[in-house]
């Protein structure tokens, strides 16, 4: 088991390269199972969560080699196998998406019930009120989900509550079928746009992606080619805030700034001064931070998945701020790790108060899951002393190369195996 080591009390200065986006990755290396023919995926992520779909789809019969270490070429072509049932397969989250794959090309999947990060439940109820609806049966027996279909029909789906994982598993089990599949109060996430930008360039049609109305005209076969994933949104998110918690200058570049929109106007509104160009956000820290409100929400509201680092920085500033996490039941576990920090925080449901406090000190943190993990790096960062993180696992399931991206700007990091 790593744990991570950080000296903390450092201004973190210079440019960092924000990698591919995991969210989209998890969802294209699926959706490479419908595509019989080649296909290249560039800007892919060196994180494990990518190695284990990696690894999931070769055991199904595809021929996958690395180009390079951001270049995967797929040949889905031989997959003959419909179910994913190893147990790395429940310990992620994404691998929800082999369910609306396999269904697509096969009409049948098998796939271990998802695991991921644990916020509360996360039901997948809209995923597979998604496939009934275009005409699948489905059983779950002994924690496997198993799907089968004779045909499938495209048809009007309206989802209940905006859901990411709903509208890609949605998307991929009808671009193949029959006729036009409608969603209905879709999520508008830039991977959502991702995915679907993926599959048109293998020859669907999809139209709407990025609003909440998406229509996918079914079409008989995808066809190979290449695709460059766009970048990290929340990796961009957590360096920006790394900069503001730790007084420091990072230009944080290879990204679509637009991307972050609701993270730079709250950076603004707290201080923190911001230069944007065409790929890049400069962001200087200048004056005391101030406090704020925030409420999580689905894009473009601020995301659930920059809250933790977001409470951390505010840590650091004058007053008290309030985060309502309007997404998830349960995503302020990490706090009483922070609390060991001399954090002071107070929960009440879904909300969460944070004091801005002169000084944190370095603690023995265990990481409760991937974004707490990050938060929990930025409060080390900024502590006075050492702070350790164990179950470092967490954070490699979806940061690529970090310890080496944060010595670049001066952090003093170090993993202990
Ligand atoms: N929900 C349901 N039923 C469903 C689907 C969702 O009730 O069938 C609820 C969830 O319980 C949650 C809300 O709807 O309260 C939104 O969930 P969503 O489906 O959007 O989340 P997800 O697909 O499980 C993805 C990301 C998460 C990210 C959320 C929200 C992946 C693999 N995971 O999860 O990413 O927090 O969207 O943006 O894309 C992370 O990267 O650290 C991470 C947790």
């Amino acid at each position: 088991m790593s744990k991570l080591c950080i000296q903390g009390d450092t201004r973190l200065v210079g440019d960092v390269k924000i990698s591919g986006a995991k969210n989209a990755a998890v969802a294209i290396l699926p959706a490479t199972i419908l595509v019989e023919g080649i296909t290249i995926i560039e800007n892919l992520p060196n994180i494990n969560d990518v190695a284990i779909l990696n690894e999931a789809i070769i055991s199904m019969g595809a021929v996958t080699k690395f180009l390079d270490l951001h270049t995967l070429e797929i040949d889905a072509t031989t997959i003959y196998k419909y179910s994913a049932t190893e147990p790395c397969i429940s310990k992620m989250r994404a691998s929800y998406y082999l369910l609306g794959a396999l269904l697509g090309r096969f009409k049948k999947a098998e796939v271990a019930m998802p695991g991921g990060c644990d916020f509360g439940g996360r039901p997948i109820d809209q995923h597979i009120k998604g496939f009934r609806a275009l005409g699948a049966n489905i059983e779950i027996e002994d924690n496997i989900i198993k799907i089968n279909a004779d045909r499938l029909i495209g048809t009007r789906i309206y989802l209940d509550m905006v859901s990411v994982g709903a509208t890609i598993n949605i998307m991929l089990a009808a671009v193949l079928a029959e006729g036009t599949t409608t969603i209905e109060n879709a999520a508008k996430e830039p991977h959502i746009v991702d995915v679907a930008n993926f599959l048109n360039k293998m020859g669907a049609k999809i139209i709407g992606a990025g609003t909440d109305v998406i229509r996918i005209k079914g079409v008989s076969k995808l066809h190979g080619g290449h695709y460059n994933i766009v970048p990290d949104q929340i990796e961009a998110g957590t360096f920006m805030l790394i900069a503001a918690a730790t007084k420091g200058d990072i230009c944080v570049r290879n990204i679509i700034p637009e991307h972050m929109d609701s993270l730079t106007s709250k950076l603004r509104e707290i201080g923190v001064t911001l230069i944007e160009g065409d790929d890049y956000i400069r962001v200087i820290w200048k004056q005391k931070l101030t406090a704020t409100q925030i409420i999580t929400l689905p894009y473009p509201g601020f995301p659930t998945d920059l809250q933790p680092q977001m409470l951390v920085s505010l840590l650091q500033a004058q007053g008290v701020s309030t985060i309502v996490e309007s997404i998830f039941d349960n995503r302020f576990q990490y706090v009483d790790e922070l609390r060991k920090m001399g954090a002071n925080i107070t929960i009440d449901g879904t909300k969460a108060s944070i004091e801005g406090v002169d000084t944190l000190y370095g603690a023995n943190l265990v990481a409760t899951d991937l974004r707490a993990g990050a938060a929990m790096i930025i409060a080390g960062l900024v502590a006075k002393g050492t702070t350790t993180i164990d179950n470092v696992r967490y954070i490699d399931r979806g940061y690529e190369d970090i310890e080496k991206k944060l010595t670049a700007l001066g952090a003093q990091i170090f993993r202990i195996d």
